[in-house]
């Protein structure tokens, strides 16, 4: 049992780590960091400039419901990327049916707009439909699988800039040689499931590129070390056989609180990718802000440091060609709901602010833009 002198001793502890992680952050914070920008153009328009695509994911359901955020998204963006609707758990209502009504606005709106069309994602372990684990089976995974991609990149083919055509298919804690994660997928198909999903993809679109995506590849820590040496081992063997590979898609979710950023480390990856001949897309940049400080002075300021300093490292490498945020607008993140604030304050992880307004982290990317090579 603890007595009240341990019990106030913990206390104490608890309290000194609180403030030294809050002193840690604070380490974080460069008031002299201005994030000046020049020019009054849009993000569209300091990628484009620099030969970069720059773009955001966005839901029919939102920009139906808000014009204003339509707006937003026209005017910023050069390329748009389906969050939800190009899932199975939105294109497949039935095992014998697709609905294609959702992705088809987006598809035109992108369209209306001068904007690319990039899809997300032929083949996941996430967002399946409730009817997928009772009805797909080892037996007649390869038809459903070849049916879903043959059906859904046909439908699009010629206006489809690019398709994450499979998605986090690697998790070296499954302890697999290959690195692969034990998804259904695998479990249904073997490892050649990838090469599959690709070569029946190329054959239903041989004009879109064909992009692997995936996440925590980002940081200097043993984690994401093994998911970048398991990825690379991937895409190695994948080239090696021949597989209708183009790019990879690079998810990046980043934290504004994380201090292992090893550039050095990070350029390698990328410079080891680009040397198999394949292209980087940067698919679903944001910035979790859960353990910053409140005041948004102090966490935008630091969320805006993540974005240029990530960006620059990234933006370094030629064969970086294109960067999405996952969302434009704080108005509506999916961090709200998978990375929510302790102080229930509203996360601020994305180029605009709730009121659609630019905010350092808008100005952290255009400076980014403005500072890569031209490709
Ligand atoms: C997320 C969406 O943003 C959420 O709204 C949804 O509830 C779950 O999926 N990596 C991915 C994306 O590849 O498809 C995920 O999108 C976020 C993580």
């Amino acid at each position: 049992m603890l007595g009240l002198g341990s019990l106030s001793s913990v206390g104490v502890i608890a309290t000194a780590k609180t403030k030294y992680q809050s002193d840690q952050i604070k380490l974080l914070d460069n008031p002299k960091r201005t994030f000046k920008v020049f020019g009054g153009i849009t993000l569209r328009k300091h990628a484009s400039a620099r030969g970069i695509l720059y773009g955001a994911a966005a839901r029919e359901d939102l920009l139906v419901s808000n014009p204003e955020l339509a707006t937003s998204y026209a005017q910023q963006c050069g390329i748009l990327v389906p969050e939800w609707e190009l899932k199975w758990n939105i294109l497949r209502p039935a095992p014998d049916k697709f609905d294609f009504t959702k992705a088809d606005w987006l598809a035109k709106f992108a369209h209306t707009h001068g904007m690319l069309f990039r899809g997300h994602t032929l083949v996941w372990h996430e967002a399946l439909p409730p009817w997928f684990n009772s009805t797909v089976n080892q037996q007649n995974a390869q038809k459903f699988l070849v049916e879903h991609i043959t059906t859904v990149t046909k439908h699009y083919a010629g206006h489809m800039h690019s398709w994450d055509v499979v998605n986090e298919a690697i998790e070296p804690n499954d302890n697999r040689a290959d690195g692969l994660k034990n998804t259904p997928w695998l479990q249904f198909l073997g490892p050649d499931y990838i090469d599959l999903a690709f070569r029946v993809a190329a054959q239903a679109d041989p004009k879109a590129l064909l992009v692997y995506n995936d996440y925590g590849l980002e940081y200097d820590n043993p984690k994401d070390e093994a998911k970048r040496t398991a990825v690379l081992k991937l895409l190695e063997r994948l080239k090696s056989k021949g597989t209708p590979i183009h790019g990879l898609g690079i998810q990046s979710h980043l934290t504004g609180y994380e201090t292992h950023f090893n550039p050095k480390k990070l350029r390698r990856f990328l410079a080891d990718v680009a040397s198999l001949g394949l292209k980087i897309l940067i698919t679903e940049l944001d910035v979790v802000d859960q353990k910053l400080p409140a005041a948004f002075t102090v966490r935008d300021r630091i969320v805006a440091a993540t974005y240029e300093d990530y960006l620059s490292v990234v933006l370094a490498e030629p064969a970086v060609i294109a960067v999405l945020t996952w969302g434009l607008s704080d108005r509506y993140t999916w961090h709200s709901t998978y990375a929510p604030r302790s102080d229930k304050a509203a996360v601020r992880p994305l180029p605009l602010d709730s009121q659609l307004k630019p905010k350092l982290a808008w100005n952290a990317m255009a400076r980014a833009f403005d500072k890569a090579p031209r490709r």
